[in-house]
């Protein structure tokens, strides 16, 4: 694992050092049995696999989002715009190419550590582990540690591909789509090529989305409720663990104002003259 050089198993790679730096396992390849145990190595040679074979075709719509940021509902948002021959693929893409359409959410980085740590300690859970203290999870999200690498190298990279692409590239904020889903339910819709007609919107079709897809009901859904992502793979998890309270600032609930001017500062300094960020 460790001679692989993709973005992912570069942080493979770094959580390998960080145990051995800790202690925790002995070599790298105790760290390859727990990534087994996790079924992480599926999901690995997946994403090699996508990055060898994967070739896009003009009409594909990829949502490449930080996990804890919204992909669910922004998943069910798109599924609900588009027409029913048209598909969504889920993945996480390193290099946009082309003729690719990208879309994205952004999201305050304390309120995505406080899901993300609410949802890894449900997972470990589910596999018979402890989870990992909140103060231990804050520190080594502060230093880039997480499944998906460091949340400001994602947020900044796909910014700066916004700049460079902006017709291919939509880059959303979860608190913005809080604030005012309808807006972008239908900018949404535009963006991907299918806006609402005269008689849709008439008919209040963007609102019934808008109405379908919030927190309340999506996550009242019997599928949601009672169903498994990725059914009958090593990774199979319930459904009911990628909704939670769907809220802006709860990360107040969690942590300290010290710990949250923290992460603030640490993105400021990342996200310095992107333009992102005042
Ligand atoms: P919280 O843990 O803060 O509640 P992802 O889908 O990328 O895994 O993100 C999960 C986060 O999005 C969770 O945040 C979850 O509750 C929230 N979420 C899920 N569905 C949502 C919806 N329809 N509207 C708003 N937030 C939603």
């Amino acid at each position: 694992t460790l001679r692989l050089k993709t973005p992912l198993l570069t942080n493979t790679e770094r959580l390998c050092l960080l145990c051995l730096e800790k202690k925790i396992g002995p070599s790298p390849v105790m760290i390859s049995i727990s990534t087994k145990a996790f079924g992480t190595q599926a999901f690995l040679e997946g994403i090699l696999s996508a990055q060898d074979h994967f070739k896009a075709r003009s009409t594909d719509i990829l949502l490449v989002s930080c996990m804890k940021t919204g992909t669910t509902w922004l998943k069910a948002l798109a599924f609900a715009i588009l027409p029913g021959q048209a598909s969504i693929l889920q993945v996480t893409l390193y290099s946009a190419r082309d003729h690719m359409i990208v879309s994205l959410s952004w999201r305050d980085p304390k309120d995505v550590f406080i899901s993300t740590w609410f949802y890894v300690g449900k997972v470990l859970a589910f596999m018979g582990f402890e989870p990992l203290p909140m103060e231990e999870s804050f520190e080594l999200f502060c230093r880039g540690i997480l499944t998906y690498g460091p949340y400001w190298d994602h947020v900044l990279g796909y910014w700066k591909a916004k700049l460079e692409f902006p017709d291919r590239i939509l880059f959303l904020k979860y608190e913005e789509m809080q604030k005012d889903t309808y807006f972008y339910v239908k900018k949404l819709a535009e963006f991907m090529g299918y806006p609402f007609t005269s008689l849709e919107e008439e008919n209040g079709v963007a609102h019934k989305i808008t109405e379908f897809c919030n927190f309340e009901n999506l996550s009242n859904l019997q599928v949601n409720k009672s169903g498994k992502h990725r059914e009958n793979t090593p990774m199979a998890i319930d459904n009911n663990i990628f909704f939670r309270k769907g809220k802006v600032g709860d990360w107040e609930n969690h942590l300290t104002p010290e710990m949250g001017a923290r992460l603030d500062g640490i993105m400021k300094h990342k996200l310095m003259c992107s333009g992102l960020i005042a």
